[in-house]
């Protein structure tokens, strides 16, 4: 089996800076209750006629330069979003059509915040067997149009952005050992109610607010610290090796105190681990796409070092991966 690693990654955020200061207008809350139960100070909104598309294409872009790869080069091109520009045709072909990838094939994947781990098994999968050379993953959600914005539950946890990464075969490093789990009977936890063949969109699903993020966000909580930790202990121990070895964690970016408990339970201690949520809150798929952009970009994650990327949301579904970087 060939060995999978990541050789570019990229990413982008919307200009526009949405503070807790600037919600705490527009509901009732406080930058003070949102930084203590979340860690959160700012998130970034896109524009008007701004699309997952236009955020994913941007990062796919400098993924891609990040690489040193031409977009001819690309086999595949995979793009995990809850909130693609339309129901059909699927991002990644828009990505296709503006980045030049004539030659990729192109699919969507939905496993909400985990969709950027699946989308890299899933591409290591089909360079490991041969099938594509180079495949492009993007993470990208524009979660400001699915977020009810009188809701104060949830519209202080989200925002917008796109991360993306190139997988090819490698020498030395590469990915160590992945997991991906889902358990369909929490469905009802983290849900988008109208819109679908369920309940297809109507002036009454509109003015229900039934096109908006809906979340049990206590329930989940628990599951996530639970959930995220098995899933990074079952990568750790399949490589054979201890989370003491870990230089860098990358988790999924829902809750300050979720990360910090994850890690605690891990062993990993604070500065081993990526967070980023104070400015961009919880972009799902994008979260951990673009703080594995910004590690590496940073230079707080180095050639040789081993990282550990794990997600978890809406599905239930939930994903980690081990990598030599
Ligand atoms: N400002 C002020 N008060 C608020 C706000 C707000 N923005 N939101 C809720 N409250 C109030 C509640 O009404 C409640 O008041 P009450 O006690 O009078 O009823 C109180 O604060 C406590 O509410 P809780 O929901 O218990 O607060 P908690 O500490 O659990 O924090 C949060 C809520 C941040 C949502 C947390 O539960 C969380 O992060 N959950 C996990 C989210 C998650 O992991 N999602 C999955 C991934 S996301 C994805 O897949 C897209």
């Amino acid at each position: 089996m060939k060995k999978v690693g990541v050789i570019g990654v990229g990413e982008y955020f919307p200009k526009k800076v949405l503070t807790n200061f600037d919600l705490s207008k527009m509901v009732d809350t406080s930058d003070e209750w949102i930084t203590t139960r979340t860690g959160i100070k700012e998130r970034r909104i896109v524009a008007k006629n701004e699309a997952t598309s236009d955020l994913a294409i941007k990062a796919a872009k400098e993924a891609l330069a990040d690489a040193g790869l031409k977009a001819e080069a690309i086999d595949l091109i995979i793009v995990a979003s809850i909130t693609p520009d339309t129901q059909f045709p699927s991002v990644s072909c828009l990505v296709q059509k503006a980045i030049g990838a004539h030659k990729a094939a192109c699919f969507d994947i939905e496993a909400a915040c985990a969709g950027f781990v699946y989308g890299i098994v899933v591409a290591q999968q089909f360079i490991a067997a041969g099938t594509y050379k180079n495949v492009l993953v993007v993470g990208a959600e524009v979660l400001s149009s699915i977020t009810d914005w009188e809701d104060r539950n949830t519209c202080v946890l989200f925002g917008d952005g796109a991360g993306a990464c190139v997988l090819s075969a490698v020498k030395a490093g590469g990915i160590i050992s992945t997991y991906l789990g889902s358990d369909g009977t929490y469905s009802d936890l983290l849900m988008l109610p109208a819109g679908g063949s369920r309940m297809p969109a109507t002036c009454d699903t509109v003015n229900k607010h039934l096109h908006y993020i809906k979340m049990r966000g206590n329930e989940l909580f628990k599951l996530a610290v639970n959930i995220m930790s098995a899933a990074a202990n079952h990568v750790v121990e399949k490589a054979k090796i201890k989370t003491e070895e870990i230089d860098l964690f990358v988790p999924h970016q829902a809750n300050v105190r979720i990360i910090q408990a994850v890690a605690k339970k891990l062993k990993i201690s604070e500065n081993k681990v990526y967070i980023n949520i104070d400015k961009y809150g919880n972009t799902s798929s994008a979260s951990t796409a673009t703080a594995l952009c910004q590690a590496v970009k940073t230079g707080r994650l180095r050639r040789g070092d081993l990282v550990l990327l794990d997600a978890f949301g809406s599905g239930l579904v939930w994903g980690a991966c081990l990598i030599r970087w």
